[in-house]
């Protein structure tokens, strides 16, 4: 057997139902966008992010799972046309919010998920999927961003499987199994005869930075759903024991960045 005889797009599939993850609908994501919204653009990962893409000779950007337009919305100036896609219409107001305040005319707001079809989305020179790509067929949203890029083709990943600390997860008695990282996009690029480039954005946790325990806690039941008052007895005791690991919110969490030519 060699490494031609794996069918990663199955092997990805089995790993996210093993993950037991279920899609999250866009109403959970409404119900984020406003708080994401509030934040400011910019920050280390987009700044990073960005600081690795190659803009020459591109005019377009189509960004998938755009959320606020935390990647699309800072290269809108320096392109003709960004077109921002999620399924969640509270992100594309974010979206359309943001752009009217910083004055641009030239973001798109598209109402569409990675699961639909996709025949009347605009091709563009640059396709970015920034930290929304744990879909359920990942060969299928590949092939999408790859017949939608012109040029090259943006994506971060998990490296890890977990969204949050596995000890405090452990904690918690909610450690689950891991959900499928970015490795698979490497290997199923790699299946198609392209080799795509790959680098590391680490970041605070999405539990850093909290003002208080009840934040920390709301925090915590967002990624690991609701918890009983046994376990947010723990989950204090925890936060109060260190105040600086509690101000992290444990360690940190690590993007892959991949980019790539779709024709390879
Ligand atoms: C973690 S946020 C990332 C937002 C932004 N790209 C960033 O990097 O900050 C994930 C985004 O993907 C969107 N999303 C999740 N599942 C989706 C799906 N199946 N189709 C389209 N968008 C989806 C969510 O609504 C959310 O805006």
């Amino acid at each position: 057997m060699t490494i031609d005889d794996i069918d990663f797009a199955a092997l990805y599939r089995q790993h996210m139902a093993q993950s037991q993850r279920r899609p999250k609908p866009p109403s959970a994501w409404d119900a984020r966008a406003e708080s994401l919204g509030r934040k400011p653009l910019g920050g280390a990962y987009a700044e990073t992010f960005i600081s690795r893409m190659d803009l020459t000779g591109c005019r377009s950007l189509l960004d998938v799972g755009c959320g606020p337009g935390t990647i699309g919305l800072l290269l809108a100036d320096r392109l003709e046309e960004v077109i921002g896609m999620d399924y969640s219409p509270g992100m594309l107001e974010q979206l359309e919010h943001h752009a009217s305040r910083l004055g641009l005319d030239n973001v798109t707001p598209l109402l569409r998920a990675w699961e639909d079809d996709w025949h009347d989305v605009p091709t563009c020179d640059i396709v970015v999927a920034s930290r929304s790509g744990m879909v359920a067929d990942l060969q299928d949203a590949l092939a999408k961003l790859n017949a939608h890029a012109r040029q090259r083709v943006y994506m971060t990943q998990l490296v890890g499987g977990h969204f949050l600390d596995a000890e405090l997860a452990s904690l918690l008695g909610r450690r689950r199994a891991s959900a499928p990282d970015y490795i698979y996009t490497v290997n199923l690029l790699h299946a198609q005869g392209i080799h795509p480039r790959l680098s590391h954005i680490e970041v605070p946790s999405r539990l850093a930075g909290t003002r208080d325990f009840d934040e920390f806690a709301q925090r915590v039941a967002w990624s690991l759903g609701e918890l009983s008052a046994e376990e947010t007895a723990r989950l204090e005791a925890w936060y109060r024991a260190d105040s600086r690991r509690a101000a992290a919110g444990g360690a940190p969490m690590r993007w892959a960045l991949i980019d790539w030519e779709p024709s390879g």
